[in-house]
Order: C-alpha cells, then sequence, then structure tokens
C-alpha cells in the first residue's frame, strides 16, 4: 500500500524555500556537519549515521511491506535547501575551523574549500568565567547581558530576511557547571537577570532566550544548563519555538544506554560500572578544566540510575559504583578512545565482567546527530501539535540527558527512545502507532 493512500492531509506546512541553521560554536562538531552536508550534496559522500537521509519507517502491518524513507514520509528540509551560518569566538572561517579540527581528511576539506571559506563567523557572547580553557577576540562587547541578547536577536532577524526559515543548535565548548537559581524560575525573573548581569546566567542562556524570544527553535548539543529550566519552557511555549536538549548522545553513552537495558531486560545484577576516555581535540581541552567536567559528568552519570531503577531492583542495582573518568591526551585529536568495565552477576549472584574498548571518532558520530536534530525541531516548528508543547522529549534518542516535563523520568533506553521517535512521526502523519504486539498474525 503507497503512503499516499494511508496518509490523510497533513496540518504540517511544507518544508518549501530556506532553512537556516545557525550554530553556536563552529568548532569541530559544527564545520564536520556543515563540510559533511557538503559533501553529501555534491554526491562526494553518503550521510551515514543520520536517521533523517538514511532511515526508513515501517506503516501498518508487518505483512503491508510499506516501509518508506522518513524523508519521503515526513515533510523535512532537503539537504539542498539549508544553509549554514553561526556564531564563534574565533575569527577562523569554516575551512579554517575545520583544518584545525583535523576530523576531516585535507582532501577533502580542500575540495570543499570554496565553500566553506565563505561561512565566517558572527562575533560571539562570551565570557571566560563560564569556559575557563577558552579565550577569543572575535566577541561581542555590550552594556549588559539584555543588550547582548539583543545583538543575538539581530543576528538571527538579519539572517532570517535571508532565508525562509531558522533553527539555532549549540555545539559550543561546555559551560562551567550550573544549577538553576530564582533567575530561572521564570520568564519575568530572568528578563530582570538579563538588566542585572546576573551571575547565574551563562552565555548559552543568552544565545536561547534571544532564538526562542525570536521564535526559532533551539536544541542544545551539550551538557550545560540553557534550556531546561522554567523560563525557557515557557518562553518556548509562548512563541511556539521548540527546544531540546541536552548534550548529544554519541560515543560512551550511546553504548551505556544499549548494553544496560540489555543487562536489565535479563534480570542481570551490576556491581560496578568504569567509563574512562581520552581525547585530545578542543572538547578534552575545555572539559580538563574541573567546573566543565562537572557538567559533562553530571549528565553522563544520569542515564544508569534511569535505565536500572534500584528502587524497583535493589537486589540487582542497588549498589551501583558508577564512574566516568575523561582525561585530555593531545596525541589522540578527535579520535577518542573509551573504554568500560561493567561487573555484572547472574544467578546465584556469580560474577562476570564485560569490557568495551570502544575506538570512535567523536565529530564523525556526533555530526549527523545534530543534522537530525536541526531538521527534526523545524519540523517540530511546522507541525501544529508540537510546535507549542515546548520540551520535543521525542528526540531524547539523540540526547545524553534527555529534557522532559517536570517530574517525568527521562527515558535512556535507546530502542524505546527510537520506537518513541518513529511512533511520534507516525503520529503527526497521522498514521497507526505500531505496538509490536502482532498477535493478529496468528487469528
Ligand atoms: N563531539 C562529540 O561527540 C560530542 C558529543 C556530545 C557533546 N558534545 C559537545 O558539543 C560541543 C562541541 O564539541 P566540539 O568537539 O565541536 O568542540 P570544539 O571545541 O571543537 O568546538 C566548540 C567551539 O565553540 C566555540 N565557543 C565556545 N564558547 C562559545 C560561545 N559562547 N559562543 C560561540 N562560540 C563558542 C569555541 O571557540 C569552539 O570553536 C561541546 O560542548 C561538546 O561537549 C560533543
Amino acid at each position: 500500500m503507497s503512503i499516499e493512500q494511508k496518509t490523510p492531509v497533513s496540518k504540517i506546512a511544507p518544508a518549501t524555500g530556506k532553512l537556516g541553521v545557525m550554530v553556536v560554536g563552529l568548532g569541530a562538531v559544527a564545520t564536520t556537519l556543515i563540510a559533511g552536508v557538503e559533501a553529501v550534496r555534491r554526491g562526494l559522500a553518503k550521510p551515514i549515521g543520520s536517521l533523517t537521509q538514511m532511515g526508513t519507517i515501517r506503516l501498518g502491518k508487518r505483512t503491508d511491506n510499506n516501509t518508506p524513507l522518513i524523508r519521503e514520509f515526513v515533510p523535512l528540509a532537503d539537504l539542498k535547501d539549508v544553509v549554514f551560518t553561526g556564531w564563534d569566538i574565533f575569527e577562523d572561517n569554516v575551512y579554517e575551523s575545520a583544518a584545525h579540527a583535523k576530523v576531516l581528511d585535507k582532501d577533502l576539506i580542500e575540495q570543499l574549500k570554496p565553500y566553506l571559506e565563505t561561512i565566517k563567523p558572527l562575533p560571539a557572547v562570551f565570557d571566560q568565567y563560564y569556559v575557563k580553557r577558552l579565550s577569543g577576540t572575535n566577541v561581542k562587547k555590550g552594556k549588559s547581558k539584555r543588550d547582548l541578547a539583543d545583538q543575538v536577536r539581530a543576528d538571527i532577524r538579519a539572517f532570517k530576511k535571508t532565508v525562509d526559515r531558522v533553527v539555532v543548535l549549540w555545539a559550543a565548548s561546555t559551560e562551567i557547571f550550573l544549577k538553576q537559581t530564582a533567575v530561572h524560575k521564570s520568564i519575568e525573573a530572568f528578563e530582570k537577570g538579563l538588566n542585572n548581569d546576573d551571575i547565574a546566567i551563562a552565555p548559552s542562556q543568552i544565545y536561547a532566550y534571544a532564538a526562542l524570544s525570536e521564535g526559532v527553535p533551539f536544541a542544545n548539543g551539550a551538557p550545560n544548563l540553557t534550556v531546561d529550566f522554567p523560563a525557557m519552557v515557557e518562553l518556548s511555549k509562548r512563541n511556539a519555538a521548540p527546544i531540546c536538549g541536552r548534550d548529544f548522545k554519541t560515543g560512551q553513552t550511546f553504548m551505556k544506554t544499549v548494553l544496560a537495558p540489555a543487562l536489565k531486560a535479563r534480570m542481570l545484577g551490576v556491581s560496578g560500572w568504569f567509563s574512562t576516555n581520552i581525547l585530545g581535540n578542543r572538547d578534552g581541552e575545555v572539559l580538563d578544566d574541573p567546573q566543565s567536567f562537572k557538567t559533562k559528568e553530571e549528565s553522563k552519570l544520569g542515564s544508569l540510575d534511569y535505565i536500572f531503577q534500584p528502587e524497583l531492583y535493589p537486589d540487582l542495582y542497588k549498589d551501583i559504583y558508577h564512574k566516568i573518568r575523561i582525561n585530555y591526551y593531545p596525541p589522540r585529536g578527535d579520535d577518542k578512545e573509551a573504554w568500560d568495565n561493567i561487573d555484572i552477576f547472574g544467578w546465584l549472584g556469580y560474577p562476570m565482567q564485560i569490557k568495551v574498548n570502544f575506538l570512535c571518532r567523536d565529530s564523525i558520530l556526533a555530526a549527523p546527530i545534530a543534522l537530525d536534530l536541526v531538521l527534526f525541531m523545524d519540523l517540530a516548528k511546522r507541525t501544529p501539535e508540537l510546535r507549542s508543547i515546548g520540551v520535543q522529549e521525542w528526540l531524547s534518542f539523540y540526547l545524553k540527558s534527555p529534557q522532559t516535563a517536570d517530574g517525568l523520568n527521562p527515558e535512556h533506553d535507546l530502542f524505546i527512545q527510537s520506537m518513541k521517535l518513529k511512533n511520534t512521526l507516525r503520529h503527526i502523519m497521522g498514521q497507526e502507532l505500531i505496538t509490536h504486539l502482532g498477535l493478529e498474525y496468528y487469528d
């Protein structure tokens, strides 16, 4: 059966015209994303790892044999219509920054040079108090945080004139660990905080505030406190500007959220999980600062507790010793190496061990996630049912520490997240949800 026959007329606005993507931080992830999209557009490479570009979705019964590509099922922006710009504290254009990041081969970057060097960073909102290991010169000056937010709003408005729709993505460095304070409780308190230069308002929050004030979706690819507090949720709903975060789920946590649900599904116990990493890129350097590391650590630690539910299974998971280390080790560059040692126990309490050694390329894993987030956030903005709900929890699939509605435990299991994402797509397109019950095949 074809999609046309089963899908009622969708209320989703079509993805016509240009989609402008404004990336905060034109570093390793952002340049790998931008160069990658251009390489795919030119037919030089395939968008491997991107669900929006390569994934399919089953519709109807298994016997219907109806499994279109996701990008043909839902109205997503076409890659040829995506236009990039961004902000950074360094003046390097995307060609120079990609060359510095050393993620992609020199040959590929050279081929793409004429395009990449046209993308030059706008001056950033930056304060070294929030990222200790960085300093740059391409930085906005303002009388107050409010003034800086207004300057970012002006950047967004100017870019909006050249495209049809805009999405903002945070792919900048991890800021220091911040907790919610009174300033985060409401839009009013936050705006007062902007006027008073409240120290609890980090640059990432200024960009997010600016984007949401302009009705533009904002996705947070880093672990900092950026859109996950009441003021931003309120602003997101008020201006129909979807939000999601936080922290791209790329390497070690991706593996964790596959393995942990498997152990739990079989009721195998876990006594310890030791995760260590070495990486040598700029992200690694920033995370070498204890305060930025703390932000990352919190984001990485959460998943196991939520997956194992020790309160429901004290015999299996009550006393897990969970430890995470990230070590800056320059020789490896962007090629991270992660080790996990998992101490588990089985029948009658007999101990066993699992070792995982993931030699991954950080930004190669992150770029397709960034692309999918941008395209799906744009879809959310065009979907009446999604645009005003605030947090887009259906995108948890991509995030290490998924944001949810207040009081709701986040879902970390990768396969439940995948089902949730696909069922959301089926739902907004008026298709039946898939439960995997399957009894109808045995009638
Ligand atoms: N690469 C991955 O697999 C991965 C996974 C999860 C999360 N992340 C997060 O994504 C972010 C980007 O990672 P990366 O490897 O590209 O790092 P990177 O250091 O290569 O790039 C970050 C860029 O952000 C810029 N920047 C910092 N503060 C800024 C500000 N206030 N405004 C504008 N620009 C600013 C820096 O100058 C730098 O160019 C980091 O926070 C990282 O923790 C990365």
